[in-house]
């Protein structure tokens, strides 16, 4: 019996932090022997921020060979770069007659971004969403919010579409675009009075969606934040990020509830550490005893258990440029081959035939 399929990607916009790892290569490494796992980097969307053509491939370079080092085998994942599949280009535009502006410009995703692009601040509660619509029509065009960050969700749900996949693993934030693939699928199967497309979810082993927080108090992990753990980082830099980590003045009475800060230590905690550790230090909190510093110094020493061996394969992998280009040549044989035929079926659905 054929192996369900799994697709996920990640943006090559920098270094991998932990965020990504926790979010989605962890999980890509653990799926890869038991199902039909196609893991991609996604150059496409990285795009949509209008990164300076000389850092694109050296970015996609880091992000394959982080890959590679987490533990990803490219003889039992399929292991790709988006841009070398046209497929998608092509099905990305097909796919967009069937999406509607309105709900493109409600994700959050495209708030925030657009947000960004045009150099305003976090949302307030009195914001509304047609000012907002009106600020992103109105902007100058030195300003303008692009028509690929519009288009984001309908990208993501052609690269899991294209691939027939099943399966998504993404972290939480992801979950948005999720929901709108599904969303997109049933709508081009009602169109056309088809069965063609599968409602792909989220694969999370069962376990929470999960949302690593970044190290300066509040929200999570993020390229943009600049609030992040590196998998790169190398073993100084890293504790001195971690002892700057933002905290509070500590627990003033015993069971005190915790502060967004310290709430977001402990998140990291549970994600490195064993359950022992985790324990003592939830135990030294509620008795007003712990010490932040403690709790620190710990904590950096288990993300780095996790983050040395991956740091320490990923340059000699980066050096090694003849297996990378045969590690994404056979890649993208074999992404083309899936990809080829969905585009077929998707253009005869369509209507579109040859003379
Ligand atoms: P990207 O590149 O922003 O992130 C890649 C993966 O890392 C997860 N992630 C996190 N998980 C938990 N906590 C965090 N702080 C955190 N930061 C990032 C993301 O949820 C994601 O799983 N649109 C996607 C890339 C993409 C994709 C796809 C994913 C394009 N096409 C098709 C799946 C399927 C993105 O921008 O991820």
């Amino acid at each position: 019996m054929s192996k369900e399929i799994v697709l996920s990607g990640i943006r090559s916009t920098g270094n991998l932090h932990l965020g990504n790892y926790y979010g989605a290569l962890r999980k890509f490494v653990k799926i890869q022997d038991d199902y039909d796992c196609r893991f991609f980097i996604a150059d496409l969307h990285a795009l949509t921020t209008n990164p300076d053509p000389n850092d694109l491939h050296a970015n996609v370079k880091k992000i394959l060979a982080e890959y590679l080092a987490a533990g990803i085998d490219p003889e039992k994942a399929t292991i790709f770069i988006q841009s070398d599949v046209p497929e998608i280009a092509e099905m990305y535009l097909l796919l967009n007659m069937h999406v509607g502006i309105g709900e493109l410009m409600r994700t959050t995703s495209f708030k925030d971004k657009a947000r960004k692009a045009l150099g305003l601040s976090a949302p307030s509660e009195s914001d509304d969403d047609e000012a907002f619509e009106k600020q992103i029509i109105g902007s100058e065009t030195n300003k303008r919010v692009n028509a690929g960050l519009l288009t984001y969700p309908t990208l993501m749900a052609v690269d899991i579409l294209i691939q027939r996949a099943t399966k998504v693993p993404v972290g939480k934030d992801q979950l948005q675009h999720l929901e709108l693939t599904r969303r997109f699928a049933r709508r081009f199967n009602s169109f056309y009075n088809v069965d063609y497309f599968q409602e792909p979810y989220d694969f999370d082993f069962g376990g929470a969606p999960v949302k690593v927080p970044g190290l300066d108090g509040s929200g999570k992990m993020g390229k943009s934040e600049g609030n992040c753990i590196y998998l790169i980082d190398e073993p100084k830099a890293l504790r001195k990020k971690v002892m700057r980590a933002v905290t509070d003045e500590g627990p003033q009475a015993p069971n005190s509830p915790m502060s967004e800060p310290v709430a977001n230590l402990f998140s990291l905690l549970e994600l490195t550490s064993t359950p022992e550790v985790v324990q003592q230090f939830r135990d030294a909190y509620a008795d007003c005893s712990i010490r932040y510093g403690d709790l620190k110094k710990q904590l950096a020493e288990d993300i780095l258990a996790v983050t040395n061996p991956i740091r320490e394969r990923i340059n000699d992998i980066l050096a090694d440029e003849d297996y990378l280009r045969r590690v994404v040549k056979q890649g993208a044989e074999k992404a083309r081959e899936s990809a080829a035929k969905t585009l077929a079926d998707v253009r005869q659905i369509m209507g579109i035939r040859k003379f």
